[in-house]
């Protein structure tokens, strides 16, 4: 066996449905007595309901987090957590809002509860992501893993279709990244495999039926397993996302959705065991080819091109996802890169 480094997380975490009633008992404990509540402008009535639940301890409420945190917005923000006197965030939505709460975890100090209601994991990592002058940079801080986090899958049934299947997409993507990634290692490959295959069983049955719970329990699981994955590393494919979400300000979740088979094809030869396991956990034989016909039945779309990425285009962006490369297993050229990109602009199927 390869010699490797494993890091546990110390975070909290409770699952089940209907268990976000737990939330003034969490804030409790973490000591906090004085919230800010985060979310998105859309999601702002539900999460008012579900701040009020915390009676005296409810501070406030931030509804202004958009995608890809704007460091204006994180500043903003952090002044609204100052003004509030807050002791502690708790973040509930996506990634764009739990990417607000780490901000001000970092600024601020303060301990972060989240409450996630996509699948994108990023309430296991300890990297944010931001944007500053078109450009998305991320940054690593062990103090932005928030402290605790309440899975609840009764919050994630109004999730639509269409953003459950990218979502839960994007999570794949964490897991097989994972599986490659430059400190791989068996424990958490175990994890990154598991989470694919809870993913890839539930979401089909989610975008036929939004509202089946045990799907719902399912894929909120495997989201789990793949944020935890996140921290073990990442690759191109999300070196490319990222170059891809915040320089075209595409959304984050279809763009990896897009991309992921592309990516995946492009390592096949350098990752041979990885491939076997994303495999067998998509329950098929080819890992690039599995990620993509998954996709088709999620309906989902697969090309840069729905996104309005121009193809004159994507020779930039091949160059800015050289600029500062992720270590990836297979090397990575500019020509090869670029391919890749127009493979995914035109959607074609992996061969
Ligand atoms: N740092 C990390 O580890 C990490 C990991 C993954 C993603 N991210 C970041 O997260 C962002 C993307 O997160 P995302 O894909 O969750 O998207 P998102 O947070 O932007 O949410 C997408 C949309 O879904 C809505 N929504 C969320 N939950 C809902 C629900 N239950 N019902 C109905 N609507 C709901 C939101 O209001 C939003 O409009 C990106 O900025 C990405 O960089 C960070």
């Amino acid at each position: 066996m390869k010699p490797f480094t494993y890091i546990s997380q110390p975070s909290r975490v409770v699952f089940g449905a209907g268990s976000v009633a737990r939330l003034p008992q969490e804030v409790e404990k973490l000591g906090a007595k004085r919230a800010l509540v985060l979310s998105t402008p859309g999601r702002s009535a539900d999460v008012q309901r579900i701040a009020a639940t915390l009676g005296d301890r409810f501070a406030g409420l931030f509804d202004k987090a958009v995608r890809h945190v704007p460091i204006e917005v994180a500043e903003d923000a952090r002044r609204a957590a100052k003004a509030a006197n807050a002791d502690c965030c708790v973040v509930v939505g996506g990634g764009s809002t739990i990417g607000l709460g780490k901000a001000i975890a970092l600024s601020a100090g303060l301990p972060v509860l989240a409450v996630p209601t996509t699948y994108s994991g990023s309430e296991m990592t300890w990297t944010q992501g931001f944007t500053e002058g078109g450009r998305k940079r991320t940054q690593v801080d062990p103090k932005m893993l928030p402290k605790t986090v309440i899975y609840d899958p009764e919050l994630t049934l109004g999730l639509p279709a269409a953003i459950s299947a990218a979502s839960g997409m994007n999570a794949i993507a964490h897991c097989v990244e994972a599986l490659y990634a430059k400190e791989a290692n068996p424990i958490v490959s175990l994890i990154a495999e598991e989470g694919i295959r809870a993913l890839a069983v539930s979401l089909p049955v989610i975008v036929r039926n939004p509202r089946d719970m045990e799907a719902r329990g399912e894929a909120l699981y495997g989201a789990w397993l793949a944020g935890t994955c996140l921290n073990t590393g990442i690759a191109l494919h999300h070196k490319l996302c990222h170059t891809l979400g915040g320089t075209w300000n595409l959304p984050h979740a279809e763009t990896h959705a897009i991309v992921l088979p592309h990516a995946v094809r492009y390592n096949r030869d350098a990752a041979p065991e990885a491939m076997a396991r994303i495999a067998r956990a998509l329950g098929g034989k080819d890992a690039a080819g599995g990620l993509y016909d998954l996709e088709v039945k999620l309906g989902l779309k697969m090309k840069l091109s729905d996104l309005g990425v121009p193809e004159g285009d994507l020779a930039r962006a091949a160059k800015i996802a050289l600029e500062a490369p992720y270590p990836n297993p297979a090397p990575i050229t500019f020509e090869g890169v670029l391919a890749l990109l127009k493979r995914a602009h035109a959607g074609v199927r992996p061969d």
